[in-house]
């Protein structure tokens, strides 16, 4: 029997697209495990470093959270971004609080050029929900993950007290892993066409380099 030109469409129609998390996932796993293996990530998270190195990182973290949490706000009542954007998740206040405690005035810290780039790339998304999201993904799910590793490690081997390390307590959510799952089934449910959703996977697979960029100028 052959296939015609139109059976074939059928059949690519009739198989049920990946979700959107999933594909998120694949997209970036390549970038991930770079972002793991990033000579500064390694080096903080093996004890290499000292509690300043944690300190320049959280500096430079201020400036994306700040962005992050503006647009946010913005687009808190959009169909696409607002279903993501959640109070529980917000950071900047335990950031500023933690980089207090360390002695840090944010006002006075320079952002690198690659941490100007990822606000730049952040505040240019006020006019394309699709492509927040995937920043809010990148950053938000992280800190939920590895971030979780982090915190962990900057004790151990730093020595940094629990109200220098605020920022990685997420003190309203009760079990990270399901709010995790309800995060991915959120992004499932985004009411995106396709053109969206491919612009959201590429904005996560940028935002992931953006990240990569900064621990490269971290480690100077
Ligand atoms: C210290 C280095 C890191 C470690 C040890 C780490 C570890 C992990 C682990 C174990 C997970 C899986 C969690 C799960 O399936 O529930 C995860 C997921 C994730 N990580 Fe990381 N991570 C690190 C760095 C980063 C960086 C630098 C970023 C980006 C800024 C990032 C973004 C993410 C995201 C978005 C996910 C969610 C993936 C998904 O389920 O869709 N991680 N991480």
């Amino acid at each position: 029997m052959t296939t015609t030109p139109e059976d074939a469409r059928r059949l690519v129609h009739a198989e049920p697209a990946r979700p959107l998390s999933e594909d998120l996932r694949a997209a970036t796993a390549v970038a991930h495990d770079r972002a793991e293996r990033a000579t500064f990530v390694d080096d903080l998270m093996s004890g290499r470093l000292d509690a300043l190195g944690y300190r320049r990182m959280a500096e430079q973290l201020y400036f994306v959270y700040r962005a992050l949490e503006t647009v946010g706000d913005e687009l808190s009542g959009d169909d696409v971004a607002g279903p993501v954007v959640d109070e529980r998740l917000r950071r900047l206040p335990r950031l500023g609080a933690d980089l207090a405690t360390l002695g840090v005035d944010p006002s006075a810290v320079i952002p690198l050029p690659g941490v100007r780039a990822y606000v730049a790339a952040i505040e240019a998304t006020r006019d394309d929900p699709a492509r927040f999201v995937a920043l809010h993904y990148t950053r938000y799910l992280g800190d939920l993950s590895g971030g979780q590793v982090i915190r962990s490690r900057m004790k151990l081997h730093y020595g940094l007290t629990d109200d220098a390390l605020t920022f990685y307590v997420f003190d309203d959510i009760d079990k990270l892993k399901r709010y995790k799952d309800a995060y991915r089934d959120t992004l499932d449910a985004l009411p995106l066409d396709e053109a969206q959703a491919a612009a959201l996977v590429e904005e996560a697979v940028a935002a992931f380099g953006h990240n990569e960029r900064m621990f490269a100028e971290l480690t100077g």
